[in-house]
């Protein structure tokens, strides 16, 4: 058995627990991972509310977590590439929110010695999220990308991985942040009311394209308007809201972009130009509190688990 923090019924963060579950056996593809820390994101909590049972269909009792760092414990058939003790990041297929997990093999990349626990279990999922969905905006040096949502856990990677394509990144967040954007290299605007008249003072030659973080819908008609069209916005938060402003949306689901996205990351680390922000980590028994924070929507950065 394995200690884990589930839940068996939706509800509020207050319906997580721990629980004893079955160790995971890795199948062909994956291994076994000891956690060491897993990333909390947005889309656990909408998952542990029900609101997501029409897309992610969730038995119970569920363990939440997608993503985490830890050391390989144990390998399936067909894995290349791994062995029993290396020390991994990666995106999960059993809960992260556990001492041990399962992870495609194809989705775990080596954790570099510059990175510790917490801000390995940071990396996955901000990093495939902004590599798919800066790839079909297809962005050239020198082109000017607004980031809806810039100083969270997907946006400040994604500032950071425009900025070092040659793009010139204005980011939405609220004042308390502007700071941090701009030592992240971006240029930091205000969200809300105004917004497309504030961004094309800052952006006098125009905005080339959008990445939305923020789910709001006024957020996507405003990057219609400044962008002079729909091709090149996209968002990541808000699938109706998608449709009805005819946006495209990626969902990740089947993505197999993990691999290029922790490669360019990787490099980016190695050439000091990605910094992983994580805003708090607390034990993996305070998961509920972990939650908490994560839905308030203000993070700067990463919430993590530690085990
Ligand atoms: N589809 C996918 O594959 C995928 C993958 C990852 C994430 N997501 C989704 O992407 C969204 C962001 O994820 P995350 O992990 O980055 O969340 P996060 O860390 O909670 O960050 C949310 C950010 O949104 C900003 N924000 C709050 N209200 C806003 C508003 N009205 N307008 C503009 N920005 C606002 C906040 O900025 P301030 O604190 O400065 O106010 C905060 O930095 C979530 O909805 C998540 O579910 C989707």
């Amino acid at each position: 058995m394995t200690k884990a923090i589930a839940f068996t019924e939706f509800g509020t963060p207050d319906v997580l627990h721990t629980l004893d579950v079955d160790l995971p056996e890795p199948g062909a593809g994956q291994v076994r991972i000891a956690v060491r820390a897993a990333g909390v994101n947005p889309v656990d909590s909408k998952i542990r509310s029900g609101a997501m049972q029409q897309v992610f269909p969730t038995p119970f009792p569920h363990v939440p977590g997608v993503e985490a760092s830890g050391v390989v414990e144990a390998v399936g058939s067909g894995v290349t590439g791994f062995a029993v003790g290396d020390e991994v990041f990666g995106q999960t297929v059993t809960g992260a929110y556990a001492e041990q997990a399962l992870a495609p093999a194809d989705r775990l990349a080596p954790k570099p010695d510059s990175l510790d626990w917490a801000a390995a279990a940071a990396l996955p999922v901000a990093t495939e999220t902004t590599y798919r969905a800066l790839e079909p905006l297809a962005l050239r040096p020198g082109e000017t990308l607004l980031v809806h949502g810039a100083a969270g856990g997907v946006g400040t990677v994604a500032v950071q991985f425009a900025v070092a394509r040659g793009v010139k990144v204005i980011g939405t967040a609220s004042d308390a942040n502007h700071e941090r954007l701009r030592a992240l290299g971006a240029v930091p605007v205000r969200y809300g009311d105004g917004l497309v008249e504030r961004v094309r003072a800052l952006a006098p030659d125009g905005v080339d394209a959008a990445f939305d973080l923020s789910g709001q819908p006024q957020a996507l008609a405003d990057s219609v308007e400044l962008t002079g069209g729909s091709e090149r916005v996209i968002t990541v938060a808000n699938a109706v809201a998608a449709k009805e402003a005819g946006i495209a949306f990626t969902g990740g689901g089947e993505s197999d972009r993990s691999r290029p996205a922790f490669e360019e990351a990787l490099a980016l680390l190695a050439a000091g130009k990605l910094h992983l922000a994580v805003h708090r980590a607390y034990p993996l028994a305070e998961a509920a509190d972990a939650q908490r924070e994560s839905e308030t929507g203000h993070a700067t950065g990463k919430i993590v688990l530690t085990v």
